[in-house]
């Protein structure tokens, strides 16, 4: 156990027990040595002079470099090169959220999210006074009618629907090309505005287009770095419906808050993308990730693991008796972290007996296997509401 750091959970509501040193709460993509030898030859590459001209001045959208860059790397989902005209570069999905919620929900108003979300939302949305209202979900993720009889019932309350068509965080679950396209009329037929989070959508090999091909009218569309090459190479390249909207949705947004994308991290974000170091890197994340799942296989035999390939976040069901909470803290006591089911839910205390897993956080085989059979030594313990009867 090589990682002693003091993990906070994404609940603040949830006391740290003990110091974590092995860490399956955090959702990061697996280290991959490539990066470190990509970035020295990068560095040791970079014109001094011209760098420091470009950390001088803000980066605004990003350089036209930036954006053409950008455009290229989306295309590998969107199917063809967006004009760069269209784009925006950011400082991560998570401000490029925040904008996009003070420029299109505002106070009082309702986002529908999928009833499983990124644990961010609740906080984010609350800054603005916006409620969430959870929709349902099958294994392929958001349900179309039950999006439609939000709309029919909120009316035009619900401003936009926020939601992520593949890989799901947490279930990996992954809409079908028709799914989309159900999605997408129905979001069309209410007049939502979609922000689409495609975060994971890059890591699989294949994936269906996404939701932005079916309604690009009306569909902010998200491909942030951070869960394909490094967690914290925080850029995000933003579609937006037309060019107009690009420029005026975060131009007044310019001196209210922190979106704009650090100049530094653009810079190593372009050249990566631009030397096909980005390609490279993906396709080693994508190798780990897959051995990672093997590992998962192999120290949870008798779990139910439903997780498509390149996918690191695990969405896993206790057995009757355990609650995700007082699994998440028994497993805690023993120095592993992991992030109990309703951290996800706009609802509190929903989806209390599952409990997500990230497998790339660890830094090493042998401490992921560490932490993956002290959850199975636990799951085997007596549930606590067994012992309870006990007594
Ligand atoms: C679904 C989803 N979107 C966005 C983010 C954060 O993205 P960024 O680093 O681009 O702000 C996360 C991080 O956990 C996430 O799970």
């Amino acid at each position: 156990m090589n990682e002693l750091s003091n993990v906070a959970n994404c609940d603040a509501s949830t006391p740290v027990i003990s110091a974590v040193s092995i860490d399956l709460a955090r959702n990061f993509p697996p280290p991959c040595p490539l990066i470190g030898k990509r970035l020295g030859l990068i560095f040791s590459e970079l014109d001094g002079a011209a760098t420091a001209g470009a950390i001088r001045f803000p980066r605004f959208t990003g350089t036209t470099r930036d954006r053409a860059a950008a455009a290229g790397w989306v295309a590998r989902r969107l199917g063809v090169a967006p004009d760069p005209e269209r784009i925006v570069l950011s400082n991560g999905t998570q401000s490029t959220l925040l904008m996009l919620l003070a420029s299109f929900v505002q106070p009082g108003n309702i986002l529908l999210t999928e009833e499983l979300t990124y644990a961010a939302m609740k906080p984010i949305s609350s800054l603005f006074g916006i409620k969430l209202f959870p929709i349902k979900m099958d294994h392929e993720g958001l349900i179309p009618d039950a999006l439609a009889n939000a709309c029919i019932t909120l009316r035009s309350k619900a401003r936009a629907l926020y939601c992520m068509p593949t890989l799901h965080n947490p279930t990996a679950a992954t809409m079908s090309v028709p799914r989309r396209a159900a999605v997408a009329e129905a979001a069309r037929r209410h007049n939502l505005w979609i922000f689409e989070d495609d975060i994971y959508g890059v890591l699989p090999e294949a994936a269906p287009p996404p939701l932005q091909t079916f309604a690009p009218e009306r569909t902010w569309y998200i491909l942030g770095l951070s869960k394909s090459l490094a967690a914290q190479l925080r850029v995000a390249y933003v579609v937006a419906p037309s060019e107009t909207m690009a420029r005026d949705v975060f131009w007044p947004g310019v001196k209210t808050t922190n979106w704009m994308a650090a100049p530094m991290t653009a810079e190593i974000a372009t050249l990566l993308v631009e030397q096909g170091a980005a390609e490279a890197i993906l396709e080693s994340v994508r190798a780990e990730t897959n051995a990672r799942q093997e590992i998962l296989r192999n120290s949870l035999p008798s779990w139910t693991i439903r997780v498509p390939p390149f996918c690191y976040h695990v969405w896993l069901d206790l057995p009757p008796g355990w609650s995700a909470r007082e699994f998440e803290q028994a497993v805690r006591r023993k120095g592993i972290s992991i992030t109990a089911g309703d951290s996800f839910s706009p609802i509190s205390g929903e989806f209390a007996a599952s409990f997500r897993v990230g497998l790339g956080a660890p830094s090493d085989h042998q401490t992921l296997r560490a932490g993956l059979n002290t959850l199975n030594d636990t799951r085997n313990e007596i549930a606590p509401a067994d012992k309870a009867k006990r007594v």
